[in-house]
Parts: structure tokens; sequence; C-alpha cells
């Protein structure tokens, strides 16, 4: 089921300013595409690290079955063995006519190799003849290891359908397929950065984290 959730459009200068609370704080990623859109949302009392920054280089656990699960478990085990504050995301693109895949798993949906051109392949394959193109990216984000504050969790989405091919050479992932209700029928890969930023599901859910960061630390 697609929760349809936060519609906020991030506004890129409406930083938070608090230049009292210096803080490092690790992204649980390396992924220089997801590092670029999240460090450009953030505050800029707020230095941002990967995992490589932290001297992580093992495959993080990502076991669980749900979004929330995984963003905890990825946030949680940075926590505990390298003692920074953390936050993970994980992210699914829910299809309404596969009853919400492939979600969860959309990072292997083709396959353990993870190769984002056999993803979509097979997602517009899945999808050839359906009339209900529907869809909706759905980021949690779960922040993790700051003194006094539990784990907690963070969502944003954006809904949107999938395209009939590839558009468009911006972007990561399914950029090239999905195309946001909230745009001018352009996908997510033929918009730049900041348009994708302004919309897209994960600066929807680091918008969120952003807040709390703005009354909590
Ligand atoms: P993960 O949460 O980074 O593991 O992402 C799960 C899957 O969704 C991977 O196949 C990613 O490539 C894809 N994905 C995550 N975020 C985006 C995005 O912003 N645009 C397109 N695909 C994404």
């Amino acid at each position: 089921m697609l929760i349809r959730g936060l519609k906020t459009r991030v506004t890129l200068n409406a930083r938070v300013e608090n230049p009292r609370y210096p803080m490092r704080l690790c992204f649980a990623s390396n992924n220089a595409h997801k590092l670029d859109e999240i460090r450009s949302l953030l505050p800029a009392h707020i230095t941002l690290l990967s995992l490589v920054d932290i001297g992580c280089s093992e495959e993080l656990p990502e076991t669980q079955h749900t979004l929330e699960g995984n963003a905890r478990q990825k946030a949680d085990y940075v926590r505990d063995h390298y003692g920074v504050a953390c936050f993970a995301d994980d992210t699914g693109l829910e299809v309404n006519a596969l009853h919400g895949a492939p979600g969860v798993y959309s990072a292997r949906y083709a396959g353990p190799q993870r190769l984002a051109a056999d993803n979509l392949a097979k997602l517009i394959q899945e999808l050839s003849g359906s009339a209900d193109r529907s869809a909706a990216f759905r980021t949690v984000v779960a922040l993790s290891g700051l003194p006094g504050q539990a784990t907690r969790t963070f969502a944003g989405e954006v809904a949107g359908h999938i395209a009939e091919a590839p558009r468009g050479t911006g972007g990561f992932g399914y950029d090239p397929i999905f195309v946001p209700a909230e745009g001018d029928g352009r996908t997510f890969a033929e918009m730049s950065g900041t348009e994708k930023n302004q919309i897209s599901h994960r600066a929807r859910a680091v918008a969120a984290l952003i807040s709390h960061f703005a009354f909590n630390i």
C-alpha cells in the first residue's frame, strides 16, 4: 500500500543555521549521488561524513523486510561499531499495478547483481500492457546516536508514474523511468539535481530530519 505522506516542497535556501552547535554526522552511504544530494540540503553547521570518512569499509547489514527496518539497522550498526551519530536511508519504488513491488527489494529487483539497467528493464517489462503505471518513491531516514535520543525515523514520498522507456542521463537508479506528478512530464533523470531536490522523496525525508535538528540539537 502506498502511504500518501509529506507533500512539502523543499526550499533549498531555507537552511537551518545554528553556528553554536557544529557537529559531525555520518550518512551511512558511499553513494556519491546521494551524498551530494544530501550535503546540499543540510544546514551549514553539520559536517557530513561518508562511510569511507569514518573508516567503515564493510557492507552494512540490511536484512529487514521494511524500509524502516533497514534504515534503523544500518544507522544503529554504525553507531554501535563506530561510535558516531549517524543517519541511514532506505528507499523503495512502489508500483501500484505490482502491489507495491519492487518496494523494499528495489535494489535487487532483477537479481543480486543490483544493476540499475537490469532493474529498469525488468520493471518496464513487468508493466508492459498495464494501463495503471502509477508509482511512488518512498524514503525512510533513521537517525541514531545523538546523545540521550533513541533512534527515530523520518519519511518522505513523491508520487508519479513509470515512463514507457528510459529518458535522461541525470540522477541514478530508477530516475530515467520515474516521472513525478508534480513536475512537467520529465523524468527525474531529465531534471537538474536542484529540480529533483525540490520534490524528491529523499529531500522530503531529509527536510523532516533537518526540522528535528532545528528543535533537538
Ligand atoms: P537504496 O535505498 O539506496 O538501497 O536504494 C534502493 C534502490 O532504489 C536502488 O536500486 C537505488 O538505485 C534506487 N534508488 C534509491 N534512491 C533513488 C532515487 O532517488 N532515484 C532513483 N532510484 C533510486
